[in-house]
């Protein structure tokens, strides 16, 4: 962090038509500028600017006028981090939106573009995509779908399998390390109202050198399940 003692000059940033600005209002209009403005270009007007912007205190200011909020663990985790580098580049990630949190990271999810990003092994009359569910319910607005598109197996198991690399998302591995945003896996499933139906979800994570599996069943001979409607099956 750079030292307090910031030399008030003529040209350093807290001037603007010949009157200085108080630091509290020039951190009030940061709060407001973009955040990839004020990493590629705010922080290198001036060294009182630079100075500001590499405060935790504004990024976790700018967080909550993001609206996002960290967990008390992980707050405390940047806090204890001796790295500031790594802790800058975390907050001003999550501010700036750059982690793709609260998305959907698997691409094309029901099968509006067909099987495009999917890798497919087709069982019985081969797994299709239909634009409407047959013989099943409406996909509800819960699942969060622009589309009503779904895939629909046959009479035999079929498998689709989509490879999610957050490094290639732009992700830097140890601002995820750090951070350590929770990953939610769910699927909407449903039977026709003329045969049952299984699902079966496995989720590998692979980290460097960690891999955990995740397997999520659901089958709709099981009792609660009414055929037609929709299920979220889910890990929690
Ligand atoms: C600090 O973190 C940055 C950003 O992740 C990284 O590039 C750098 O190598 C780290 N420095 C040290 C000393 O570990």
């Amino acid at each position: 962090m750079m030292g307090n003692s910031i030399e008030l000059s003529e040209d350093n940033g807290s001037r603007f038509c010949g009157k200085t600005i108080p630091e509290e209002i020039v951190i009030h209009i940061f709060l407001y500028v973009p955040v990839k403005d004020l990493i590629r270009s705010a922080t290198h007007v001036c060294k009182y600017w630079h100075h500001l912007l590499t405060q935790y205190h504004f990024w976790f200011t700018r967080m909550q006028v993001e609206g996002y909020k960290l967990s008390e663990t992980t707050k405390q985790r940047l806090l204890e981090e001796t790295n500031e580098t790594l802790v800058l580049r975390a907050l001003q990630s999550v501010c700036g939106n750059y982690l793709h949190l609260n998305k959907n990271l698997i691409l094309n999810p029901s099968g509006i573009d067909g099987f495009q990003h999917w890798m497919v092994r087709h069982g019985g009359d081969k797994m299709i995509v239909e634009d409407t569910p047959t013989g099943s319910d409406l996909i509800p607005e819960e699942a969060g779908l622009p589309t009503q598109h779904c895939f629909v197996t046959s009479y035999i198991a079929s498998s689709r399998c989509q490879v999610v690399n957050l490094e290639h998302l732009g992700l830097d591995p140890c601002v995820i390390d750090i951070l350590r945003p929770e990953i939610h896996i769910s699927e909407w499933v449903s039977a026709r109202w003329d045969c049952h139906s299984k699902s079966t979800i496995a989720v590998l994570l692979k980290g460097a050198d960690d891999t955990q599996q995740v397997d999520i069943t659901w089958n709709s001979r099981t009792d609660d399940v009414i055929c037609r409607q929709w299920y979220k099956a889910t890990a929690d």
